[in-house]
């Protein structure tokens, strides 16, 4: 039976990041996974690119049920020491719209980044390891698994949120929780496209492929302005993924097509200046023809002339193109989603080190925790700064 400082399970990137900092202190790490690569999230994250981090980190841009809980973590590893160890390594990156960190060759290179500090910092990575059971002791942890027995003073989860089952996503950490008697918060999928309902779908799906920049608001009032993609099951883009992490199932979301003109005095100008212009032809100059086309269809505007739309009609338009009020009937799922919204309850851990109150010697970190961040590299940072955070502990 092997006996070490720290066992860290899961080698993604909050355990490998916990890991290395750990190991830096002089500790005894060990990384254990079931998977039979580290780092799998890493690799296929941002397009094969891994959006890494982003310049501008703000505690606003994380959901969490204690929206303070994240401080204290991102202010002791802000994005600019990732940064920093990404430019050590000698990894070309390049910075995309809002401040989005990417890798320019390929996600793998920062992967190696966190591997290469693992090894400078003596942690030991085990994959290909199922934990059956975990036994508290009166000083640590015993795990017993598929490659022996092992003790721990110190045991860290890391293993991830339920998005991408395919790639190993297992309720694990949530059970672990679960069974030192750690409240769980309930999980759903979050980042990911949503579905039709039927009768959309029949009109919608073969707007396929088209995307257009919108703003799109949750019931609770949140916003966001970025692309849209309309998709053969439903919608999809940047800010539908946003949204989604703030949609709740039943509640409708409202999109201004047209978040850049001041629409009504638009329309009035138009009306005024080409009275017999079609309202298809009108909208067409704003909108893929197509879409104007079957979304004034969807909405049951006739294609009049502008001049002889009713009053009523005419200020249905403004309202229903800057707040068109839609209801999906679901989303992907953790099929296709990038996080997972809920998990730990924070309220179970100190927002310094990310230690359980309850049981001395217990950690939580990364996306197994209640945190989740908006898309835009937010996600990778809190699993630095919570990685970090934890391997700092005393
Ligand atoms: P992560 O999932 O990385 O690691 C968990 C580890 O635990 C895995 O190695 C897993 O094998 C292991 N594990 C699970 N169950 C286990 C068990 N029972 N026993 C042992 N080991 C177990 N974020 C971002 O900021 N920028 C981006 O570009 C992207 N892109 C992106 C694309 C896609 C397709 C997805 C699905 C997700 C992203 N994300 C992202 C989100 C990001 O990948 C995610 O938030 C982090 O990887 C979370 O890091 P963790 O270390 O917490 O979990």
């Amino acid at each position: 039976m092997q006996k070490v400082d720290v066992i860290i399970i899961g080698a993604g990137a909050a355990g490998l990041m916990c890991a290395a900092t750990a190991g830096y202190r002089g500790k005894q790490v060990l990384v254990l996974d079931n998977a039979k690569k580290a780092g799998r999230k890493i690799l296929i994250s941002g397009g094969g690119k891994c959006n890494f981090t982003n310049t501008k980190v703000d505690p606003s841009n994380f959901l969490c049920q204690n929206p303070h809980f994240v401080k204290s973590a991102l202010a002791r590893y802000p994005s600019s020491q990732f940064i920093e160890l990404v430019e050590r390594h000698g990894v070309a990156f390049e910075q995309r719209k809002h401040g989005q960190l990417f890798a320019l060759n390929s996600a793998k290179d920062i992967l190696d980044v966190l591997l290469t500090e693992c090894d400078w910092a003596g942690v030991q990575i085990q994959l290909k390891t199922e934990i059956t059971k975990i036994n508290k002791l009166d000083q640590g942890f015993q795990l017993v698994t598929s490659a022996g027995e092992y003790q721990c003073d110190s045991l860290v989860v890391a293993t991830g949120g339920l998005s991408m089952p395919k790639l190993g996503a297992t309720p694990f950490g949530y059970k672990i929780a679960e069974q030192f008697g750690l409240k769980v918060l309930p999980t759903s999928a979050g980042l990911v496209p949503f579905t039709w309902h039927q009768g959309d779908k029949t009109l919608l799906e073969p707007l396929s492929g088209i995307s257009m920049p919108v703003a799109v608001s949750s019931v609770s009032g949140v916003e966001f302005k970025e692309d849209m993609l309309l998709t053969h099951r439903g919608l999809s883009g940047p800010v539908m993924l946003q949204i989604s992490s703030y949609w709740q199932a039943g509640e409708p979301i409202y999109i201004n097509l047209l978040p850049e003109l001041d629409v009504a005095a638009t329309l009035n100008e138009l009306r005024e200046q080409q009275p017999k212009l079609s309202l298809k032809n009108a909208l067409s100059r704003f909108l893929v023809k197509r879409f104007a086309e079957t979304w004034l269809a969807q909405q049951k505007f006739a294609d009049s002339p502008l001049n002889q739309i009713s009053h009523s009609e005419w200020a249905r338009l403004g309202q229903t193109l800057t707040r068109w009020p839609l209801l999906m009937n679901g989303t992907e799922g953790y099929r296709t989603a990038e996080v997972t919204l809920g998990g730990v309850d924070t309220n179970e851990l100190s927002s310094k080190d990310m230690s359980t109150k309850k049981v001395a010697g217990l950690y939580f970190i990364g996306e197994v925790v209640d945190v989740s961040g908006w898309l835009g590299g937010f996600n990778f940072q809190w699993a630095w700064a919570s990685g970090v955070a934890c391997g700092l502990s005393e």
